[in-house]
């Protein structure tokens, strides 16, 4: 993870250096820190914990400098200190360096390649890189750097000063993201364009090894031999401007109410005459009818949460096999994945790195590639044959709703193109599919307004206890999975997520008197099975919150704490009841008093390993 910048600019780049920063504090919030070369000397500026204090910081020793480096820091190697933040320095101080990725072989290195008595000021895997550096240093930077890249293993994007070149900034980049753009007051490098507040005239992407040598007039790239290329300028894909919270008081809150918008743009994108259509998905149709043999998922936290869901759509109508796989666990196992297997990824940044590493993988084993991502530009997007944009718009909050919302509907649009082409349903089941999934704006806008004071209300009743339970069937357990996620993540309460009928199989001896246990409780053929566990677990004292639709409603003890979203078909029944869990954890964790956007340890976008 982690989030850098650079900037050579006409005038002090300190306070664009902070503005980025700020705006990549979605990628890490640990420690932060800037370096400047000052004059000739290179100075830095480095604080545990968040932007802010390093702002505080800068504030009283008013640093100067035309050309700087940034950090934003998620902790991978060594505790959330200020020694361990970025920017480090080189033995002699010619060098510094922000860095975003993992060194794997950073003590290897210390072992073979730099001299034994080499002293480390930090517990980082990034501070063998300012060693290597000065190592290879002799008058020429990019040969340093060319020569560094090359003992490393694992991922980078890199900001480099160099003390000798006051007027240069470096930057280098393998497996981590990393954009060049050339601005109206300047040049800078950066792990997203969202850091960017200049005007923007040209952006480049950096890639496999690639280096690049920017001074205030010109961006000079070289391939990882250090030999100059040339490249083009990207498509301007992403806005570089700032998100605002619109009066809600957390991007969260605002995120879940956006969900309507979120969901309609993206089945807006996907239908034309009533049918579905996917413009960036070019599989033949052949491949559909005779070849598919089964598709696979592979996804992370939340997104993985909505294959789960998937799965039972699209085997219900698709009559396919669908597994669903968390990528950190697919990447190393035996991928049973070939040329007949359709290979799914979903992921809201597109940048997540198991995933990607699962995705190149499949390829290499001939899957049909297939990502469901929200940032057009993002690598994943980049490196899928197909691509399905999902059009939740830039989600700032850490936890995910309206691009979770977004996958979903992205998904069950999937499964409808794939069913029609295979031929497994009828005309008529595909055009009342349809029609049920055009409603769902609508209904998700209808179940925001309907559960929110009764979310609140058990939101009070829950907020001080220990531990809460989710469980479900079927669907209602991918839908009971994300729920819990959500109240863990941003609420830090324990809680967890069980299918049903795997309580008396020991969990239930967990279950006291006064236990919530929110119960996800809408799939019609294991229905009176839920309500058997439900009834299970009251028997031994706990507080039933059951989580239902209007027409199941109707079967459920009155009793219990309901909470009751609008009717939609089987297929589409999770979409409406996520809404609620989303809220059950944000007036917790806002009861609780925690930091809903930036919860603790976490970041927006995982990009190692
Ligand atoms: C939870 C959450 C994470 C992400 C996961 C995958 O609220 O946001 O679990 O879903 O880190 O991220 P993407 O979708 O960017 O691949």
């Amino acid at each position: 993870m982690c989030g850098i910048i650079g900037k050579i600019g006409v005038d002090n780049v300190a306070p664009d250096l902070i503005k980025g920063l700020k705006s990549l504090e979605y990628r890490g919030y640990d420690s932060a820190g800037v370096a400047l070369i000052c004059g000739n000397k290179i100075g830095r500026c480095r604080t545990s914990g968040r932007i802010s204090a390093l702002e505080k910081e800068l504030s009283n020793k008013n640093p100067c400098g035309i050309v700087g480096v940034g950090h934003t820091r998620w902790a991978t190697h060594g505790s959330p200190t200020k020694e361990n933040a970025h920017p480090h320095l080189s033995p002699k101080g010619v060098f510094a360096l922000v860095h975003n990725g993992i060194i794997e072989n950073a003590e290897n290195i210390k072992k073979d390649i730099l001299p034994r008595d080499s002293l480390f000021s930090s517990q980082t895997d990034t501070e063998v890189v300012t060693h290597l550096l000065e190592k290879y240093y002799k008058e020429d930077p990019v040969r340093a750097i060319s020569n560094t890249c090359r003992c490393l293993n694992g991922s980078y994007a890199f900001g480099i000063l160099c003390e000798d070149f006051p007027e240069k900034l470096f930057a280098a980049a393998n497996l981590s993201p990393l954009i060049v753009a050339e601005c109206e007051t300047g040049n800078y490098i950066a792990s997203d364009i969202i850091a960017i507040k200049d005007k923007i005239k040209n952006v480049y992407g950096v890639y496999d090894g690639e280096i690049c040598e920017v001074t205030l007039d010109s961006i000079k790239f070289y391939n990882s031999d250090g030999k100059e290329i040339k490249k083009l300028p990207e498509k301007l894909v992403a806005e570089n401007s700032d998100a605002e919270k619109d009066g809600y008081e957390h991007f969260m809150l605002k995120e879940i109410m956006q969900q309507p918008e979120a969901v309609k743009n993206t089945i807006d994108s996907l239908l034309k005459d009533g049918k579905i259509i996917l413009p960036h998905v070019k599989i033949q149709d052949s491949f559909w009818k005779k070849d598919l043999e089964k598709i696979v998922i592979v996804a992370c936290g939340s997104a993985y949460h909505t294959g789960l869901v998937a799965k039972f759509v699209i085997e219900g109508i698709c009559n396919i096999p669908c597994s669903v796989e968390i990528a950190s666990e697919f990447r190393y196992s035996v991928p049973f994945v070939n040329e007949k297997t359709l290979a799914l990824f979903v992921s809201q940044s597109g940048e997540t790195a198991d995933t990607l590493a699962a995705l190149r993988l499949s390829k290499k084993q001939g899957a049909k590639v297939l990502s469901i991502v929200n940032v057009a530009g993002s690598t994943m997007a980049r490196e899928s044959d197909n691509v399905i944009l999902t059009k939740a718009g830039r989600e700032i909050a850490v936890a995910t709703t309206k691009a979770y919302s977004a996958q979903l509907v992205a998904l069950y649009a999937l499964g409808i193109f794939v069913s029609e082409k295979r031929g497994t349903i009828t005309a008529d089941k595909e055009k009342s599919l349809i029609t049920e999934l055009k409603k769902l704006p609508v209904k998700i806008g209808e179940t925001l307004e309907k559960v929110n004071e009764s979310v609140k209300s058990v939101a009070r009743e829950i907020f001080t206890v220990q531990d809460v339970f989710y469980i479900g069937r079927l669907s209602d357990y991918a839908t009971a999975c994300e729920g819990s996620l959500k109240l863990k993540e941003i609420s830090y309460t324990n809680s967890q997520v069980y299918a049903a009928g795997e309580l008396k199989h020991g969990t239930i001896s967990l279950i006291n008197q006064g236990t919530p246990v929110v119960a996800v409780a809408s799939q019609r053929n294991v229905f009176s099975k839920t309500l058997s566990n439900i009834a299970e677990v009251e028997a031994r004292g706990a507080k039933v919150i059951c989580v239902t639709d209007e027409k199941m409603s109707e079967n459920i003890s009155e009793e219990y704490e309901n909470i009751v979203v609008a009717d939609t078909i089987e297929e589409f029944k999770s979409s409406l009841l996520v809404i609620p869990l989303q809220l059950l954890s944000y007036y917790t964790a806002k009861l609780k008093g925690c930091d809903i956007d930036k919860p603790k340890n976490l970041a927006k976008s995982v990009t190692v390993e």
